[in-house]
């Protein structure tokens, strides 16, 4: 495929909205020394990917491992700025495991993938036929009063077990998720360890998606 081009063998996605690589990307990414080109092209992919696809698989880590993570973190300092009963709980049992998971629950920071279905199939009484197009609603999963009886609207920081979607399932289960974890366990010990008290100072901003639940802006003051 040529640099550039856009993916068109059967079944390759289009992303028609967001713009091919600009010249200095497309140079960097032809440049075989470059950060940017080695570790897909020597170890993931032969023949060579395109730029395109580079272009691709940069947006999707950048995307998918920023925008998630980071509405996450400020979902949750808001979630529990509101819910004062459960930072305390999380101050008292410090069981950060338990809270992200809860936390990733609650906020479900990704809202929705969609699926093309390939074959005839039956999902909760619904006929689905090949060519379909089915969206996958995280937050709604996740708020079932059937997995998660009625307490499945509200933040609970010690919920157990919690067999939330929020990093998906099957074999496009999150490749981030442990980092993920990792980072939001990471920033709410120390917010509680070391800062102790923080305070919501003004309105939250939400981004306008209807793919990423997200907050542009979110004044906080930290306390000792
Ligand atoms: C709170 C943080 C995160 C959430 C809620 C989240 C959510 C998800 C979900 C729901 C999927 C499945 C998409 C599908 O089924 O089509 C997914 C896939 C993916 N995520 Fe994450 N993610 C997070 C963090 C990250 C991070 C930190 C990275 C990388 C640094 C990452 C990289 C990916 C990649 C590469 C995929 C595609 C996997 C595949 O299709 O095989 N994610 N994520």
């Amino acid at each position: 495929m040529a640099g550039g081009a856009p993916p068109t063998a059967p079944g390759a996605t289009s992303w028609s909205c967001r713009p091919t690589p600009t010249a200095p990307d497309a140079a960097r990414c032809d440049d075989p020394g470059s950060p940017l080109r080695t570790p897909p092209t020597t170890r993931w992919a032969r023949p060579r990917s395109s730029s395109h696809e580079l272009h691709m698989l940069c947006y999707l880590l950048l995307g998918a491992g920023n925008e998630t993570t980071r509405n996450l973190i400020t979902h949750g300092l808001l979630g529990l700025t509101r819910n004062p009963a459960q930072q305390e709980r999380l101050r008292e049992g410090r069981d950060l495991k338990l809270a992200v998971e809860e936390l990733l629950r609650w906020v479900s920071p990704l809202v929705h993938q969609a699926r093309t279905v390939t074959t005839d199939a039956e999902v909760a009484g619904c006929h689905l036929a090949p060519g379909d197009q089915v969206v996958m609603l995280y937050g709604a999963a996740n708020r079932d009063e059937r997995v998660f009886g009625e307490t499945a609207e509200e933040l609970d920081v010690t919920r157990d077990p919690n067999p939330h979607l929020a990093f998906g399932f099957g074999e496009h289960f999150c490749l981030g998720a442990a980092l993920a974890r990792v980072e939001a366990r990471v920033l709410f010990d120390e917010l509680v360890d070391r800062l102790g008290h923080w305070s919501v100072v003004g309105p939250d901003e939400r981004l306008r998606s209807t793919m990423i639940r997200g907050i542009k802006r979110l004044p906080v003051v930290l306390a000792p």
